[in-house]
């Protein structure tokens, strides 16, 4: 799909595998362009993951997958040893640190090396499917405890940063729920945060949301806890892109103060993830590392400076909701509302 909407079905092919290479949506690119990105090696695709070509936590987990059959590739080509294809592999996992699905996949991928390129391959494209799998699974339930939670009349939803298919394949994961939701007329209109600095919430998920024919209004990312507090949103639902051991929940910077506004308001705080998000190997919050990214990105919008020249920024790309903000976690496999 080279020319921009989205396929019969519904289902947009934001990331592929086609003759040995990795074939994606350029997603700096969008809403204006659509434009398709032909990875052939790991600096390739790298430098697509860190410039955010290629981003949302499932979705880098797909492409760490294909980072390993890239590099399998690449090394038979080029005659890497062991060492040096260990080398790209771990390249892939550390391209960002705080979606835990892209080292996670990367490394599951990794273990089909000794079975050669065509079991590194198979697998990658299993990891594909999964995923695609999983947010089905994940959305219908998620909807279920919507209906269940706030009753029959169609929805109010604010959301934030983009979790639909360009993030995780599929139907995606917030967005997924919404869908799912909507597919039953529970959906009367979804906020969506603009997500400074890179909006992804007003480049991608209102063109989604626009693609699926759902009604949305985009709002400034300070915005979604007035409305909140005025009762014009009844339920928050997001991603993650990990979530410790004990519930606490990493997502893009902007989450927790609708997450306090959330429980101010006495309304649920649904976060909706792949099981593959969840990450026992880190205890807490504290613990999960946090992406620091380029001042510029705070200091100019899509390349133009908005703040006078060397005005200093911090740019925390995640932030940290405590466990016990969030209403429930749905995963494919269950709900969690106590950790
Ligand atoms: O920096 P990004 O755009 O990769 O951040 C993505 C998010 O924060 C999403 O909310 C998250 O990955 C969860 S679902 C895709």
């Amino acid at each position: 799909m080279e020319s921009g909407s989205v396929p019969p079905g519904g289902v947009l092919e934001v990331l592929g595998w086609r003759d040995g290479h990795v074939v994606a949506i350029d997603q700096t690119a969008l809403p204006h362009e659509v434009r398709m990105l032909h990875l052939t090696t790991v600096d390739e695709l790298v430098d697509a993951i860190t410039r955010l070509a290629i981003r949302g936590a499932p979705v880098l987990g797909a492409a760490g997958a294909l980072g390993v059959a890239l590099a399998v590739r690449q090394a038979q080509q080029h005659g890497w040893d062991e060492a040096q294809l260990a080398a790209a592999v771990k390249r892939i996992g550390d391209a960002r640190p705080t979606a835990v699905n892209l080292r996670r996949e990367a490394e599951a991928t990794a273990a089909a090396i000794p079975d050669g390129v065509a079991a590194v391959e198979a697998a990658a494209l299993a990891t594909m499917a999964a995923t695609v799998t999983a947010t089905h699974r994940m959305s219908e339930r998620g909807a279920r405890y919507l209906r269940e939670t706030c009753g029959p009349e169609p929805l109010r939803i604010g959301t934030h940063c983009n979790t639909g298919s360009l993030a995780c394949l599929g139907w995606g994961t917030g967005l997924g729920v919404i869908r799912a939701l909507n597919n039953d007329g529970g959906v009367r209109h979804v906020i969506v945060d603009e997500t400074r600095p890179l909006l992804q919430g007003a480049r991608l998920t209102c063109w989604e949301l626009g693609q699926l024919g759902i009604e949305h209004y985009l709002i400034p990312d300070s915005a979604g806890p007035y409305l909140i507090s005025r009762g014009l949103i009844d339920a928050i639902v997001v991603g993650a892109d990990r979530i410790a051991a004990n519930g606490d929940v990493a997502n893009k910077i902007g989450t927790y103060s609708l997450a306090l506004a959330a429980r101010h308001a006495r309304i649920p705080f649904l976060v909706a993830v792949p099981e593959s998000t969840i990450d026992p190997a880190t205890p807490d919050g504290g613990r999960i590392d946090v992406e620091q990214r380029d001042p510029d990105e705070v200091t100019h919008i899509q390349g133009v400076p908005v703040a006078p020249a060397g005005t200093r920024a911090l740019n925390y790309a995640f932030d940290v909701t405590p466990a016990n903000l969030v209403t429930a976690v749905v995963t494919e496999d269950r709900l969690i509302t106590s950790w």
